[in-house]
């Protein structure tokens, strides 16, 4: 199997590159390496697929029809795996227009690259961030999401609705996948637990939005992997069940599904920051700010669907993603 992941320099897109690549598959990885955050975590990712055989690297834009139809072309992948985006809610609100040329063009470009050369099965990322103003948790894909905060989160959901699209029209098989607050080794630099540990260590203040009140599902990366791999590894079909009178968010006629991949176990805030607190044996410096614009209060996955179909569900304790996080973090800044 040959598999194509967009984002591969990524935080999620390298992790799943590397598992696949330990699995025996080969993998074309492609990203733009763009400058978001630290371009250098993103080549030392790639310089540590790079280094297995069955990886070929295609640094390329989404939004460039030709390089990226150049791509496909010559690898001629069996399924792809959409990690590429430009994520963050807060930087959304600053820079609209990054998040049109990316998620919107760029996807795109991926279901017409996928319809045209045969692929099996498209997986992609969504996000939690979808759910937007609902309050109603946990949250569900069988939910009404039409509700954004951002336009990342609506870019997300416009990524969902395009999908279906091409699984109605073309038969091309796709999945989406809303990540739920991802945290791990690897991760980005602009996330929460990154940037509280770089402050921790160097004594200066943290920045606590919605004073400290925010509840997250926090899921820890080796969990979303393994979800992503064994979702890959089955191409949805149409669902007999669905109605068109009552039209069910969560499924289709076509074959297209969406799954929630969270550890359906919110932790506050600031028993997540305590926890990293005694794992660095360092007090932190806190600031506390309201709640920022785009920003949701409170999310909480229900699994139930990805347990149902793929007897899957992730389950890390906090307490060891945070560990693991921290043990990588000191080893790869010597800090
Ligand atoms: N990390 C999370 O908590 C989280 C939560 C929900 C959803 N997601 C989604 O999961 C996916 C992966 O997120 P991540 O945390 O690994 O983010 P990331 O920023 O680390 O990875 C995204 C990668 O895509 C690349 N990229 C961006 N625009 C591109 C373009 N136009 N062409 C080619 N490459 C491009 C970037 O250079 C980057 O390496 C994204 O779609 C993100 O929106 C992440």
């Amino acid at each position: 199997m040959k598999v194509l992941i967009t984002g591969a320099a990524g935080f999620i897109g390298s992790s799943v590159a590397y598992k696949l690549l330990e699995n025996g598959v080969t993998v074309v990885g492609v990203d733009n390496h763009n400058d978001y955050y630290d371009p250098s975590i993103k080549q030392a990712r790639v310089d540590r697929l790079a280094s297995h055989p069955n990886y070929t690297h295609c640094r390329i834009d989404l939004a460039d029809r030709k390089a990226l139809h150049d791509c496909f072309v010559a690898h001629k992948p069996n399924r792809v795996i959409n990690l590429a985006a430009q994520a963050g809610v807060r930087y959304s609100i600053e820079n609209p227009l990054a998040y049109i040329e990316s998620n919107i063009v760029g996807f795109a470009h991926i279901l017409e690259e996928c319809r045209h050369n045969g692929v099996e099965h498209l997986v992609y990322a969504s996000s939690s961030s979808v759910y937007g103003g609902n309050t109603a948790m946990p949250f569900s894909v069988h939910h009404n999401v039409d509700h954004p905060l951002s336009l990342y989160a609506a870019s997300k959901k416009s990524n969902e609705l395009m999908a279906h699209s091409y699984s109605h029209l073309y038969q091309l098989p796709t999945t989406g996948l809303r990540f739920f607050t991802v945290y791990g080794p690897w991760g980005r630099p602009d996330m929460s637990l990154f940037k509280f540990t770089k402050a921790i260590l160097a004594g200066e203040p943290i920045q606590v939005f919605n004073h400290g009140k925010h509840r997250r599902d926090f899921t820890y990366i080796d969990d979303i992997v393994d979800g992503v791999i064994k979702v890959l590894a089955r191409a949805p079909e149409p669902d007999p069940e669905w109605r068109s009178d009552q039209p069910d968010p969560g499924t289709s006629h076509a074959p297209w599904r969406i799954y929630n991949i969270g550890n359906n176990n919110p932790v506050e805030l600031m028993d997540f920051i305590s926890i990293l607190e005694k794992r660095l044996d360092k007090k932190a410096v806190i600031e506390f700010l309201p709640l920022q614009p785009g920003d949701i209060p409170e999310s909480k996955a229900d699994v139930s669907d990805l347990e149902a179909n793929f007897q899957y569900r992730p389950n890390t304790r906090v307490e060891d993603g945070i560990d693991r996080f921290v043990e990588w973090y000191r080893a790869y800044f010597n800090a």
